[in-house]
């Protein structure tokens, strides 16, 4: 260690002479701030206490709806997507489709101005005037108000900020709340810069909306930015960014520019009493210099691509029950991933990643399963309660410390109960190849979030143009498809933000390419999705067959009334190549929102609503990559104190085969099971994250639903004893014989509650659900590979053939993490 130490620094001064300092590991006690409370476990928060003030109640999309006439859109004469090439103005800097959203809910809301360019409140971008004050102006304007008690609940008052290039220096903090989506100027990235006056203990920008505990705060984005606090004094504690944030939250493209050895941190996430959050997704980040990169406090997460360079520690995991990175770059960093500070970490899978010049790759005590990691010029791989173990380089190699089941016969192979010796020593597993789900580069194929930078304004067209009005009074149909059509392989459609009510299936044609404006909403209403033994697509991602490209970002999926025959996404298209068929920072709602007649019809506490059928499904002509996706059957009411009681059928279905990537998906709340995957082949997967209704078991799953054998429905018919918590939703079901190829990592599978009333556990031991993992005639060698399988409040973490089946592992025997934790289960 000590000479292993002497080199690196000889061998960093020769090959960098210029470098500030070479890294060792920092001390072990530096600082958690500003919040080091311990976790507790999350509880409903007793009163909402926010409401719709001024709604405007003549808006509703469940009906009658304004039948405009058909609208007449021809092809529009000039395309713009041919030819991507760089360009000198970001599109949305002059879009005028960028100008027409409005806030159907709110009274006056075409007065509501959704856009806000913060020049427009003053901010000068000159580099030296402090321009806090003109942020949270543009922040706050027509009485936007943190935590969703402002006149418009928390659905109803959307703002796009939009910051131009330039940089802006600020003093204090700047404030986002709920509904806010902030956005850089993506040709020339502006600066937010921490002014000299800057004091210690100060967040530059406050993400987390203080308003709503952090686990409700959803829908805030953050991108195409570059925090700099290099303007701050070194030796303050300076967060460039806290993001205690939970699902449906974006932070993409944004760079982290930090003094080298200083007391600064990238990213903090402390939301107070009610911890960190929930959160499922953030990638594409830089960080340059600081003490800490991530000072990371989550119940679950899925990070990507994330380089950081010259700081002390890059991911400092205060707290994390489910932690997926996957391509992290550490150059000249003590330590790239440390678990353990605070020693709260569940599980961890960092695959994909490289380390260079690092002090120790990852530092842990618990479960741990590093993949593919490259490590070069530094010490450690893995430490282990301070115990280096030496297994070098990772290139193309799976190494997994904590309980391993590796032949399906539901024996621990390593195990258990941290007693077993090999556990305690770790081992290497085989690495697979797998194939179509692997990019050029070797690594699992990722994607950036498409902003279109290349593209000049004439390229967008809005749908507004075609006729559609957002309003959520017009039925929108006719006028979306017939934009959609015209715009296949010639204009990029934007949605203005609205809430367009259709009546129909929206059909979306390969060549399409659809931007939403903080989240802009296509709502399902009538007939058309009414019938559970008929239903029907809401988005329709091509036919079968159909093979080319499809890019949908920031836009939310709903349903406008209680819909048992809706399916609010289905895909069929397969992209002409890897990920032309991807949907980022796109989500589903059901329930929970003032757009929605469910929010007020499903209130009788164990009798939920069919409000949908199945929230996506992803079928077997498909391919898809799918970033940051939150399928959400609402067990609240974001912008009133309803009850919801709604019980959407099922969550996602996957029968795709030609290669599918989920990264960062989150399904809760849905009756029938979260993730379902029948005769699936090549799905990839960073972090599936369920909950289980809180209403469940009264009813008794499969109620109010009766399982449908055409859609493999699970009947929990083998459930014996009448055992309650035996007919709950599962987590994720695996079945098929053609099922192969199925690498997930990390999962975060919790159930809360006993139904009635957010009702304590009462199952046998006082578990609250008895299965949660489902597999199903599978064969050996599948392929079918969990990583990082954690469970909260369940008996048995993994069954074997269904209800009455084979129970393979259990939460007891894999104590760990919020209750249960198995390193690599490898069927
Ligand atoms: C309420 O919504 C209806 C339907 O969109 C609209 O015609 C009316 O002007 C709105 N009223 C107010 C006060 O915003
Ligand atoms: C900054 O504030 C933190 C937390 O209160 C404190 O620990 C630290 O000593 C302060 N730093 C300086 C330079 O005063
Ligand atoms: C590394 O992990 C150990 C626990 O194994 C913890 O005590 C320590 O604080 C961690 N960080 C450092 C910098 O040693
Ligand atoms: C721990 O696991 C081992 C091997 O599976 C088993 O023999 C032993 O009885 C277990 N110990 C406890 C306390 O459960
Ligand atoms: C585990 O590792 C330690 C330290 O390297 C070694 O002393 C011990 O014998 C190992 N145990 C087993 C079962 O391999
Ligand atoms: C690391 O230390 C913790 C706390 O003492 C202990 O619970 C855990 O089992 C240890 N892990 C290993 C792999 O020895
Ligand atoms: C692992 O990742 C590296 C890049 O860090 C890549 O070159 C390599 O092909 C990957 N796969 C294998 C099997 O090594
Ligand atoms: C099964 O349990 C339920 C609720 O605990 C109870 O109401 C019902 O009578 C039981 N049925 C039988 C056949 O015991």
């Amino acid at each position: 260690m000590q000479s292993l130490l002497k080199s690196l620094v000889l061998c960093s001064f020769l090959q960098h002479a210029t470098a500030q300092q070479q890294y060792r590991e920092p001390a072990p006690a530096y600082i958690i701030a500003p919040d080091p409370t311990e976790y507790q476990d999350w509880l409903p928060p007793t009163s909402y206490s926010f409401s719709f003030g001024n709604k405007n109640d003549s808006v509703t999309p469940w009906k009658p709806w304004h039948h405009p006439r058909p609208p007449h859109y021809p092809r529009p004469p000039v395309c713009g997507v041919q030819n991507p090439s760089p360009q000198r103005e970001f599109w949305l800097s002059t879009f005028k489709g960028a100008r027409e959203g409005i806030s159907p809910f709110l009274v006056d809301g075409h007065d509501y101005k959704v856009f806000r360019n913060v020049k427009d409140f003053g901010a000068t971008g000159d580099g030296h005037t402090d321009d806090t004050d003109a942020f949270n102006r543009a922040i706050t304007d027509q009485s936007r108000m943190g935590g969703g008690k402002g006149a418009g609940g928390s659905t109803g008052q959307p703002a796009l900020i939009y910051i131009p290039p330039g940089t802006y220096v600020i003093s204090s903090s700047v404030q986002l709340f709920i509904d806010t989506q902030v956005i850089g100027d993506t040709v020339n990235p502006p600066t937010i810069k921490a002014s000299s006056q800057m004091r210690n203990n100060t967040v530059m920008i406050a993400g987390y909306d203080f308003g709503q505990p952090s686990t409700t705060n959803f829908y805030i984005g953050l991108r195409n930015v570059k925090l700099d606090t290099t303007g701050a004094a070194s030796e303050d504690t300076i967060y460039a960014l806290n993001w205690a944030v939970s699902q449906a939250t974006n932070l993409v493209n944004v760079d982290f520019i930090m003094p080298v050895d200083s007391q600064h941190i990238g990213i903090e996430m402390d939301g107070g009493d009610s911890g960190g959050g929930s959160g499922l997704f953030m990638g594409d980040l830089n960080f340059e210099g600081g003490l800490i990169g991530i000072l990371f406090n989550n119940q679950q997460y899925a990070i990507k691509n994330v380089k950081i360079t010259n700081t002390r520690t890059g991911i400092a995991v205060k707290h994390a029950f489910s932690l997926t990175i996957q391509g992290i770059e550490c150059e000249n960093v003590g330590i790239c991933v440390d678990m353990g500070p605070i020693d709260v970490a569940g599980s961890i899978n960092l695959i994909d990643s490289s380390c260079e010049r690092c002090g120790t790759v990852v530092n842990g005590t618990s479960s741990i399963l590093l993949e593919n990691i490259s490590v070069r010029n530094s010490g450690p791989t893995l430490k282990v309660n301070g115990t280096a173990r030496p297994i070098g380089d990772l290139t193309g190699k799976t190494y997994a410390q904590g309980n391993v089941y590796r032949d399906g016969t539901g024996r621990p192979s390593i195990s258990s109960n941290g007693t077993a010796p090999i556990a305690r020593n770790g081992t290497f597993l085989p690495y697979t190849n797998r194939g179509s789900l692997v990019g050029s580069d070797g690594r699992y194929f990722t994607k950036k979030l498409p902003q279109y930078e290349d593209y000049p304004v004439s390229a967008f067209a809005s749908v507004r143009d075609a006729g559609a009005k957002g309003d959520g009074v017009t039925d929108d149909t006719a006028a979306i498809n017939a934009a959609l059509a015209s715009n296949a392989d010639c204009k990029i459609t934007y949605f203005p933000h609205g809430v367009y009510l259709v009546t129909d299936t929206i059909y979306v044609p390969p060549g399409s390419r659809i931007v939403g404006e903080v989240w802009s909403t296509i709502t399902a209403s009538g007939e058309h999705f009414a019938d559970e033994n008929n239903p029907q697509p809401l988005i329709q991602v091509g036919k079968p067959g159909e093979v080319g490209l499809c890019e949908i970002t920031d836009m939310l999926f709903t349903v406008a009334d209680v819909l048992p025959g809706a399916i609010l996404t289905e895909i069929n298209m397969a992209g002409a190549k890897q990920g032309d068929v991807s949907l980022h920072n796109t989500h589903y709602r059901i329930g929970g929102a003032a757009d929605s007649r469910t929010e007020t019809a499903c209130q009788t506490e164990s009798d939920p609503c069919k409000a949908a059928f199945l929230v996506m499904h992803l079928k077997s002509t498909s391919s898809s990559y799918i970033e940051n996706a939150w399928l959400w059957s609402a067990d609240h009411d974001l912008d009133g104190d309803y009850n919801q009681q709604i019980g959407t059928g099922r969550g996602m279905l996957v029968e795709a085969t030609q290669g599918t990537h989920l990264i960062g998906t989150g399904s809760e709340h849905h009756v029938m099971y979260g993730y379902q995957f029948n005769n699936a082949a090549n799905v990839f997967a960073a972090l599936l994250q369920v909950e289980t209704p809180y209403f469940q078991p009264t009813p008794r799953a499969p109620a109010p639903w009766t399982p449908n054998p055409a859609w493999n429905d699970p009947d929990f018919s083998g459930c014996t004893g009448n055992v309650s918590q035996c007919y709950m939703q599962w987590a994720l079901r695996i079945f098929g014989e053609k099922t192969h190829t199925l690498p997930l990592y990390g999962q975060g599978f919790w159930v809360f509650f006993n139904g009635p009333n957010y009702g304590a556990c009462t199952g046998p031991d006082g578990v609250c659900q008895i299965n949660i993992v489902d597999l199903e005639g599978l064969s050996k060698g599948d392929g079918v590979d969990l990583y990082g399988l954690n469970t909260k409040g369940v008996e048995n973490m993994v069954t074997i053939g269904g209800s009455g089946g084979r129970v393979a592992a259990t939460q007891a025997e894999n104590a760990g993490s919020w209750g249960g934790v198995i390193a690599a289960y490898l069927f």
